[in-house]
């Protein structure tokens, strides 16, 4: 996924510098790439000027958009998910990213009779650093009001899927708990960034290394009722013939009581892709005796074999080996 961040601090002496951080090595950890508008680096205007606020006030969508406007919206469409990062101030983001909205969700992008520019995003997700505890903004209504506005009004159904997560307990008023809370604060952000790409889909997902046969394996385990899914990244080909097929698949099934399993494409053997060898139909074989589902992601783009493409195209109708440039829609495939 493509993830555009929108990130809101006037200090990098701050926790929310760190949130930053984790949940971008989160991000990366799963594979996604980003673009960050840190908006007081950046120096973003955030007041409108009086022609920006007649183009609104007069759905007025002829009217220019200024640059740094235009260079924002570039970011969003072509993104599959936007994240907020930001501290809240006053039961509110900070007047930085607030003046963000009213800059950048213009009338004709964001909202408006016909056609919007703005595209529905995948995930919308807020992570907003809090001094207070969570108990405390609860009970006085300022997460429901939080979530009321960014989620309710400014994300609504602009993004698929959207959360809101608060980091709390982070004032320095009460160091000792800052300091307690800190990591396990950090461990949410980076989670957030691992398992963005589910968000909204009411999935488990737990992280283990697997040694097979001397090559560590990255395994994901998905758990996304009914089925479980074991997505399986490995630098060397584990799969080179039907009987490694068979030992990987059961072994993985037996271990994690799950037949459904997602593999990037390094974890093939080059000869499966080549027909003539045989490996792809010992494979399949095996995958329809032993009723495992088994998907390969990457990019196949690059075989100019007609045949093997037809094939693809072939099991991609059935029901036990599936192929596809990307690893959600994988677990989508494999899943059904
Ligand atoms: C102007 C201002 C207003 C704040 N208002 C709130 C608030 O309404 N609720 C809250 O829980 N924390 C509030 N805080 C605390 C911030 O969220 C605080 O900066 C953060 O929790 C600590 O993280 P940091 O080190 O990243 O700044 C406020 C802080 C400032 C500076």
């Amino acid at each position: 996924m493509k993830v555009f961040i929108i990130y809101a601090h006037p200090s990098e002496d701050s926790f929310t510098r760190h949130v930053r951080e984790r949940f971008i090595e989160g991000l990366e950890a799963a594979g996604h790439s980003y673009l960050i508008s840190d908006l007081y680096k950046m120096g973003f205007r955030t007041d409108m000027t009086e022609s920006e606020y007649l183009r609104e006030a007069n759905y007025d969508d002829d009217a220019p958009l200024p640059d740094d406007v235009i260079a924002e919206q570039n970011k969003i469409n072509a993104s599959n998910a936007i994240v907020f990062i930001y501290p809240v101030f006053w039961t509110e983001a900070p007047a930085k990213l607030v003046g963000w909205f009213d800059r950048v969700w213009t009338y004709g992008f964001a909202y408006g009779d016909e056609s919007i520019g703005m595209k529905q995003l995948d995930k919308g997700l807020v992570i907003c650093v809090a001094g207070r505890s969570l108990y405390h903004l609860t009970h006085y209504g300022h997460l429901d009001a939080m979530k009321t506005v960014m989620l309710g009004d400014r994300l609504c159904d602009r993004v698929k899927y959207k959360d809101f997560i608060v980091l709390d307990g982070m004032s320095k008023y009460a160091m000792i708990a800052r300091e307690a809370n800190w990591d396990r604060n950090l461990d949410i952000a980076y989670e957030a960034g691992f398992t963005l790409e589910y968000l909204g889909q009411s999935m488990r997902i737990t992280k283990k290394q697997l040694l097979w046969n001397g090559v560590n394996l990255a395994l994901k385990i998905i758990d996304k009722e009914p089925n479980k899914i074991v997505v399986v990244n490995s630098d060397t080909p584990i799969i080179c013939d039907g009987q490694s097929a068979l030992d990987f698949t059961l072994y993985i099934g037996y271990d994690h009581n799950c037949q459904r399993i997602v593999v990037n494409k390094a974890a093939i053997s080059e000869d499966f892709f080549r027909l003539s060898t045989g490996v792809a139909g010992e494979v399949g074989q095996k995958l329809v005796n032993y009723g495992v589902r088994l998907a390969i992601v990457g990019d196949f783009s690059g075989y100019t074999s007609k045949p093997l493409h037809d094939y693809i195209y072939e099991c991609n109708k059935g029901n036990h080996l599936y192929f596809t440039s990307d690893e959600n829609e994988a677990v989508k495939m494999i899943g059904r």
